[in-house]
């Protein structure tokens, strides 16, 4: 797969499938795609063409060379039939719908038609690449390629090789999507991998504190923003994901990290998914979207904002570090992830180490006196970098 000529194969053409499809004929590939769903690769194939009139606007690309992008995706047809249309293709990437049983099935069917050196893939958010890989006669070609959305904008894929992937598909697929313009991690194969995984205090501290009447939602939005430099507060980027979206990743770490209470879910982000507010896309959430509606204005208290962002940042540095600690991935690939996949404005080790790792520790600890919560309890990696006075970028 070292090649950069090979046939590209996507399976699933709904929001994810088709930016990896635009990504790899991008890249020069030709590039099969397919869906179950009849109208599906056409409706994709109109959205690539579409954003690819926008490249040309803006003068990214000339118009001939969008039209030879376009006319390198090609449609498989029908899968009902099989996936004959595969069989050529040196790389194979799902993103069909997250169930285990789809995918599964998917695969096993899939590792038959393709040649034995073919590498399959998963975009999975959420499930086990194990328990993917697990289906097929050969697992040691299963590899998780997890793209952010949308795939064409966004510079990180964290490569998620399993336990039985063979070390060295890990390696050429994470040098050919690097090579496809992408910023490419490691990440073990856990829940949430690295991003859905030490960005989940991002939201669920802020819905504590929420809940706790500490602040409202347009303060604490404020004051991530503004005090801390996220490009987005947690309650903006929650309607922007999808409350059902956010909600569900939630849900799916606790339960995989055998219910950790560090991931617990909030009532209030389920009451308002069971209520249908979903955000931006049904024109509610935290904030109404509606025409005429007033956004709620912050309460500009710094004293207030800074409480806010200093609690939030210290769940998010312990769970960057926690990350380190179980080796999710490297202290360099986490500081990538985060800034390169969310946008966070420092890496969260660098930034532990400007505060100072006994800062964030004594923080952690008084929350932990406090609440008498689990929680809350520090990484054992932050007391001994304390202990041994050491940074947490090391
Ligand atoms: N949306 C995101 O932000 C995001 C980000 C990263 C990864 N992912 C993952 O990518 C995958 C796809 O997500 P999405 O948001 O593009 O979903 P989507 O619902 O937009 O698209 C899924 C597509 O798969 C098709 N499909 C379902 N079963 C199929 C099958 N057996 N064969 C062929 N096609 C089938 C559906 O018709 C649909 O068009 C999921 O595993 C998801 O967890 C999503």
């Amino acid at each position: 797969m070292s090649e950069r000529g090979i046939q590209v194969g996507v399976i699933g053409a709904g929001a994810m499938g088709r930016g990896i499809a635009q990504v790899a004929a991008s890249a020069g590939h030709s590039v099969v795609l397919a869906d179950a769903n009849a109208g599906m690769v056409e409706q994709a194939r109109t959205a690539i063409q579409a954003a690819l009139r926008r490249d040309v606007e803006k003068k990214r690309r000339t118009p001939a060379e969008a039209d030879v992008l376009l006319a390198r995706i090609v449609d498989a047809g029908p899968v009902d039939t099989g996936y004959q249309a595969f069989r050529g293709c040196g790389l194979v990437i799902e993103a069909v719908v997250e169930r285990l049983d789809v995918k599964q099935a998917l695969f096993s069917a899939l590792e038959n038609v393709v040649a034995p050196d073919a590498v399959l893939a998963t975009n999975t958010s959420s499930l086990s690449v194990a328990a993917i890989a697990g289906a097929c006669t050969n697992p040691g070609r299963v590899v998780g390629i997890h793209f952010f959305n949308p795939a064409p904008v966004m510079p990180l894929v964290e490569i998620v090789p399993a336990i039985v992937t063979d070390p060295s598909v890990a390696e050429r697929t994470a040098s050919l999507i690097s090579g496809w313009g992408k910023t490419t991690v490691r990440a073990t194969d856990t829940p949430g991998f690295i991003v859905n995984r030490v960005a989940r205090p991002f939201y669920g501290e802020s819905l504590r504190q929420l809940e706790e009447g500490i602040a409202d939602v347009a303060t604490i939005d404020w004051a991530m923003r503004e005090l801390g430099g996220f490009r987005m507060g947690p309650f903006e980027l929650m309607d922007f994901i999808g409350n059902d979206v956010n909600y569900a990743v939630t849900r799916s770490v606790f339960e995989s990290m055998f219910n950790d209470p560090r991931y617990t879910p909030a009532l209030t982000q389920q009451r308002l998914v069971e209520s249908g507010l979903y955000g931006r896309k049904r024109e509610r959430g935290y904030y109404d979207y509606r025409q005429g509606s007033q956004a709620p204005e912050p309460t500009k208290d710094e004293t207030l904002g800074r409480a806010v962002l200093d609690r939030t940042l210290a769940m998010l540095i312990n769970e960057a570090v926690d990350a380190v600690h179980r080796r999710v991935a490297s202290p360099a690939d986490i500081e990538l992830a985060m800034t390169r996949g969310v946008n966070y404005p420092r890496g969260l080790l660098a930034w532990g180490d400007e505060i100072g790792p006994a800062t964030v520790l004594g923080r952690l600890e008084a929350l932990q006196d406090e609440y008498g919560e689990d929680r809350y309890r520090p990484s054992p990696l932050l007391r001994r970098r304390v202990r041994d006075r050491r940074p947490l970028l090391s």
